[in-house]
């Protein structure tokens, strides 16, 4: 593993490059024009294979030996890719069994990309094998610094195949999971509608049932297929640490992604990456329609400081952003432009989140093909766009700033634990329960006070830490709680904690499991509730909404809080003891931050008053400020400070940053 990046002044700039597409003569004034506008590394090649090797066997290198030579030749460091994510033509025709299956049964077809099985024993060893010609070609080239693997497993659905090599690999997972399939039959729990087996080969896939499968059985396949990710990934950092010694290895991650365990994936890598497209986001994403028509233009505030969160942790301290939005994208239910300034404030965001490089997608406009409305740096025919005159600006301020350190540990922590997604996603128990908008809900009101978070995985180090939240940590690891207990962390847990055991159970001792421990509570009962009704909740002197989800509980601990209305009034809804605090329902956003306010209180967190849509970060002794609301507002900022970038007072989809106090 390479160590981290040393101390830098902003963030390493760089693009999305695609020489394939464009004529070999405009390759040296597109590399003159990124150098002079400030970037220094360039990504390409992540979907040239059928441009690399037109035929079986027939390898064109000549046009990327050249394409290399002229970027790196203008000062640029390139980010090489293997070019897995999309087989070519050929390659299916000769291996039709590579292609994906649908849940519905279906092959998944030739003519975009991502068309591979993670199982297929045979795309494997294509994979490998073009991974090595590719690696062995550029491996040891000056110009290349790093290597992105693929691209964004998960895109389009992709995790999850039903093909017959998946039916073979999925037998051959679980008997090494179970041994004995009477091991498999109990956790299964099989003797629910007779559904015994009597050997791993009468197993199938859980899809194309009558009614739904066992839970244990949908679970086992979602871990499966995430093992097979990170299996698929790992061969091929060992073909590039083989072939490329010294060079970051990443692959780049997607919004809150949870199909895969990314953690088990970024154990391999040096550095894990993300691609960032916040107003795609807005558009799909958790807030109510009046908050997603104030921030239309900007985002929310949050979902690109969660995902910078998530990912700094899950690569373990260096995070790269491999795609930034540079204008409207084209692939949301509707696509908005950004406020002028937000790709420049996205950039900044980023680093003071800790990111180490943002490279921005893409170079120049595509005139054909799929992408034709996703903006670029550039317009089609080269004329400088937003992002173009945004980057400029951010190249040059670079200059205002001291060299950061890597972003410290925060004092608070939220857990986001894969395993505990994968459970929710077999047995949702509501089509409205959503817990990647769940976990955002409690990041946001946290943010919102103006704390910092690093986000977590259970078995990540919890020293340190003041305050831990867990929205959703539904598979409570036993390690885990009596780490908790060591760490002298208070802990906040959210509703469905420790509701399953690893087999997909009800804990013997009841929800929530293995914290009891720690706190005297069991749920006796839970519902899930549509959107538009309203539960009570009693909060001292205050009355706050909550949705979706209630439990009924029993608890020796303090009563906190306390249902209110028709149905069981002056049941618990937050309780707690000197060290955790157990919260039943789902508070909506008010009655969250009025939560999380005492809360931080409770664990003795510094906060700040609700900051509306105003978000800050620190740093290295600096502090950030970023504004996403319609008007402009003031940092908080103590009397005299020192800005080194922008002022007080700051306008929507602008920033500052100032000196912290000594
Ligand atoms: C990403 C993908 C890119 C491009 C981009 C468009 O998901 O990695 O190749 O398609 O979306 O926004």
């Amino acid at each position: 593993m390479n160590a981290p990046c040393p101390d830098q002044r902003g963030p390493l700039l760089g693009v999305c490059y695609y020489p394939e597409q464009w004529p070999e003569g405009v390759w040296p004034a597109d590399a003159a024009r990124m150098v002079a506008l400030g970037l220094t590394r360039v990504r390409i090649g992540e979907f040239a294979w059928s441009a690399i090797e037109p035929e079986p066997g027939r390898f064109d290198w000549g046009w990327l030996d050249r394409a290399i030579a002229v970027l790196g030749g203008a000062g640029l460091q390139v980010i090489m890719s293997t070019p897995t994510a999309a087989p070519p033509r050929w390659l299916v025709d000769r291996y039709p069994d590579i292609l994906p299956v649908g849940a519905d049964g279906h092959v998944r077809k030739f003519g975009a990309r991502r068309h591979y099985c993670f199982s297929s024993t045979r795309y494997r060893q294509e994979a490998a094998r073009i991974a090595t010609e590719v690696a062995r070609r550029y491996g040891r080239n000056d110009h290349v610094v790093a290597w992105q693997i693929d691209n964004e497993y998960g895109d389009h659905d992709t995790i999850h195949s039903y093909s017959p090599a998946a039916q073979a690999a999925f037998r051959d997972w679980l008997a090494a999971r179970y041994g004995t399939i009477g091991a498999l039959n109990a956790a299964w729990g099989t003797s629910f509608w007779s559904m015994r087996y009597n050997g791993f080969d009468q197993i199938e896939l859980p899809n194309q049932l009558v009614e739904e499968p066992s839970p244990t059985h949908l679970m086992d396949y979602l871990r499966f297929s995430s093992d097979q990710v990170v299996a698929f990934n790992r061969a091929q950092t060992e073909i590039l640490r083989a072939h490329s010694p010294g060079r970051d290895i990443t692959h780049n991650g997607m919004n809150q992604n949870t199909d895969y365990d990314h953690r088990a994936l970024a154990a391999d890598l040096d550095v894990m990456s993300w691609d960032a497209y916040p107003l795609g986001n807005l558009i799909h994403g958790r807030l109510p329609e009046a908050d997603k028509a104030r921030l239309l233009r900007t985002g929310d505030p949050d979902q690109p400081g969660f995902n910078n969160d998530l990912y700094r942790g899950v690569g373990r301290g260096r995070m790269w952003i491999m795609e930034q939005q540079p204008g409207p994208v084209n692939w949301a239910a509707q696509n908005q432009a950004p406020a002028d300034g937000m790709v420049r404030l996205w950039t900044w965001a980023a680093y003071a989140h800790g990111c180490e490089m943002v490279a921005y997608f893409r170079w120049r406009q595509a005139p054909f093909a799929q992408e034709q409305y996703h903006t670029g740096m550039l317009l089609p025919d080269g004329t400088p766009d937003q992002a173009h005159d945004e980057v400029a600006r951010v190249a040059a301020e670079r200059a205002l700033l001291p060299p950061l350190p890597p972003r410290g540990r925060a004092q608070v922590a939220l857990v986001l634990d894969y395993p505990s997604r994968f459970a929710l996603a077999v047995l949702p128990q509501a089509a409205n329960f959503r817990p990647g908008h769940h976990a955002l809900d409690w990041y946001a009101a946290l943010r919102r006070l103006g704390v910092d978070l690093d986000i977590i995985g259970p078995g990540d180090d919890l020293a340190g830490y003041r305050l831990i939240v867990a929205p959703d940590l539904v598979i409570m690891p036993e390690d885990f709680v009596t780490r908790l207990a060591a760490s002298g962390a208070k802990a906040l847990f959210g509703p469905r904690s420790g509701s399953k055991t690893g087999d997909m159970h009800i804990p013997a001792n009841l929800p929530p499991g293995p914290l009891q421990r720690l706190i005297d509570v069991k749920v006796l009962r839970s519902e899930s509730l549509p959107d538009w009704h309203e539960e009570r909740v009693l909060l001292g002197n205050r009355t706050l909404t909550a949705r979706r989800w209630r439990e009924t509980v029993t608890t020796g601990a303090d009563v906190l809080a306390t249902f209110a209305g028709d149905y069981r009034a002056g049941a618990p809804a937050l309780v707690g003891n000197d060290r955790v605090r157990y919260l039943a329902t789902l508070p909506a956003p008010e009655g969250l931050r009025a939560i999380m306010a005492g809360t931080l209180d409770w664990a003795g967190v510094a906060a700040l008053p609700d900051l509306g849509d105003l978000r800050i970060t620190r740093r290295g002794g600096l502090c950030f400020a970023f504004n996403f609301g319609p008007a402009p507002a003031d940092a908080p900022a103590p009397e005299g400070a020192r800005f080194l970038i922008g002022s007080r007072r700051i306008d929507s989809a602008d920033l500052a940053i100032w000196q912290e106090a000594d």
